[in-house]
């Protein structure tokens, strides 16, 4: 069984990052898989000031306080992170990107937490267009550079062009979520 945070970076509730969640949570769990997700945008989530003097306190890692702190716990209990996010701007959203940048602090600690640690990282993302590849490439190089094994991505696409009110299962996240290892 593995734990899995995903991280949702998505403004809208009920729309198309969420369908991607909700196919992906099915496909994980019904592998037996246990899954969290956090809805950043019911978050009190700061932007990260850059003061590179995190990592001094293990309860709070960020020197600042706010809900990162809840995130920071499920992270260290979790073996494998989604990052779901609408695509903005060819890239991942800002409520997304907040957190993300506040994850550093886990790095700045004695002991790194970030890189490496037997973390995984996969991508679920809901692109209104049909250009998300600069985003994958980042997504890519960040697993990299994390050392986190890359689980891969799931992208649907023209999101504009669908109907909000009626998204049918989405097989390929769910696919994903079924693939997630169980040793
Ligand atoms: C500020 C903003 C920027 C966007 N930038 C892009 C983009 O660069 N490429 C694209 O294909 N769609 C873009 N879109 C469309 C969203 O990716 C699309 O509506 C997506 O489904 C939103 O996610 P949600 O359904 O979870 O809210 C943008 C939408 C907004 C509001």
């Amino acid at each position: 069984m593995k734990k899995i945070l995903i991280l949702n970076g998505s403004s809208r509730p009920h729309a198309f990052t969420e369908a991607l969640i909700d196919s992906f949570r099915q496909g994980a769990e019904s592998k037996g898989n246990q899954v969290e997700v956090v809805h950043l945008r019911e978050k009190r989530i700061h932007h990260c000031l850059g003061c590179l003097h995190g990592g001094k306190d293990y309860e709070h890692p960020c020197t600042q306080r706010d809900d990162m702190d809840e995130i920071y716990r499920l992270y260290r209990q979790s073996d494998v992170i989604v990052l779901a996010t609408p695509l903005f701007f060819w890239s991942y959203s800002g409520l997304l990107k907040d957190a993300l940048d506040r994850l550093w602090a886990l790095a700045e600690q004695s002991v790194d937490e970030l890189h490496g640690n037997n973390k995984s990282g996969l991508l679920l993302c809901a692109a209104g267009g049909s250009h998300p590849q600069p985003l994958i490439d980042h997504f890519d190089y960040l697993m990299k550079r994390m050392e986190w094994a890359n689980l891969g991505h799931y992208v649907l696409c023209h999101t504009d062009d669908m109907d909000k009110r009626n998204i049918p299962e989405i097989a390929g996240a769910r696919e994903l979520g079924e693939k997630i290892a169980i040793p």
